[in-house]
């Protein structure tokens, strides 16, 4: 009876397992992701946030649990998936011999789309690059190449956008850059998950935030909620709630044994 269940969130998991080895990188992970919403995995180096977007985008088979992504289970419906999804990956895709012209052209081609030149110039118009158009992407700045890689992955018009810690190494102002770029596209109703280790960038674009901490959320929730999970906030000279940081910090707490993320048991087999 429950077979037919609804189909409301872009993207759906359930109980997600991952091992390399003997190392327990997701231990079940839940979550799901609105449509038209921008859903930030949060998570320190090594948390799994990759290993999370690899098998949502069906690059990794999981040991375990289910997702599904526009409908589509990743287990079973792998093709459909990839027509509903694109991922841009933490390290740019960009080809830098090309210009960032025929870089867009090359996709668009690739995707057997008609009038590829066209795609082409609009993307770049669309993301401040016409002007660099013609230039080799090897003479992008950090910001640009970016850019230019997000306007790769939205040739064909993705329902459901991956992106792997988008501004990791960018200056404060190409993240801006690389900020406004995502809220357009919610804007535009496409679902947006990111993964990113920044707590300011989560605070900034996301609807929902989840915290991903030895293999579980820990937490999910947009900021207010996060915000409620600290006590309320001191009167000193001024009013300071708790940033996200603040949050992320009392939760994750450097060598904490605190039991926020379940089973110590599990932790055994883990062990370094
Ligand atoms: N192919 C692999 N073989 C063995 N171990 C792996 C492999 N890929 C990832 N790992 C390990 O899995 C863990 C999670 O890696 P993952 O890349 O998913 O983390 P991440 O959250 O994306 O980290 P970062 O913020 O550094 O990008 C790490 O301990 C990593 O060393
Ligand atoms: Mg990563």
């Amino acid at each position: 009876m429950s077979s037919g269940s609804i189909v409301a969130a872009a993207i759906r998991v359930r109980g997600l397992e991952k091992s390399y080895g003997k190392v327990d990188v997701l231990r079940g992970v839940d979550f799901e992701v609105a449509r038209g919403s921008i859903f930030a995995l949060l998570g320190s180096n090594g948390a799994g946030k990759t290993t999370a977007v690899r098998i949502l985008s069906t690059l990794l088979k999981s040991d375990a649990g289910t997702a599904s992504i526009n409908g589509f289970d990743i287990a079973v419906g792998a093709a459909d998936v990839r027509e509903s999804i694109s991922l841009t990956g933490q390290f740019a895709a960009v080809d830098e011999i090309l210009t960032g012209r025929e870089n867009l052209i090359l996709v668009a081609k690739l995707r057997h789309l008609k009038a590829p030149g066209m795609i082409a110039d609009g993307l770049l118009a669309r993301f401040a690059l016409t002007e660099a158009g013609s230039r080799r992407a090897s003479t992008y700045s950090g910001g640009m190449r970016r850019r230019l890689d997000i306007a790769m992955s939205l040739i064909g018009d993705p329902s459901i956008i991956f992106l792997d810690e988008p501004t990791t190494g960018l200056d404060p102002e190409a993240r801006i850059e690389v900020w406004q770029t995502v809220k357009e596209l919610a804007q535009r109703g496409t679902t947006v998950l990111l993964t990113t280790q920044y707590l300011d960038e989560a605070e900034e674009l996301a609807d929902r935030i989840a915290i991903l901490h030895k293999g579980r959320i820990i937490v999910n929730g947009t900021l207010s909620e996060l915000k409620q999970l600290l006590p309320p906030s001191k009167v000193e000279y001024v009013e300071k709630q708790p940033s996200l940081e603040d949050i992320f910090l009392a939760l994750v707490g450097e060598g904490s044994n605190n039991d926020t993320g379940g089973d110590d048991r599990a932790t055994d087999s883990g062990k370094k």
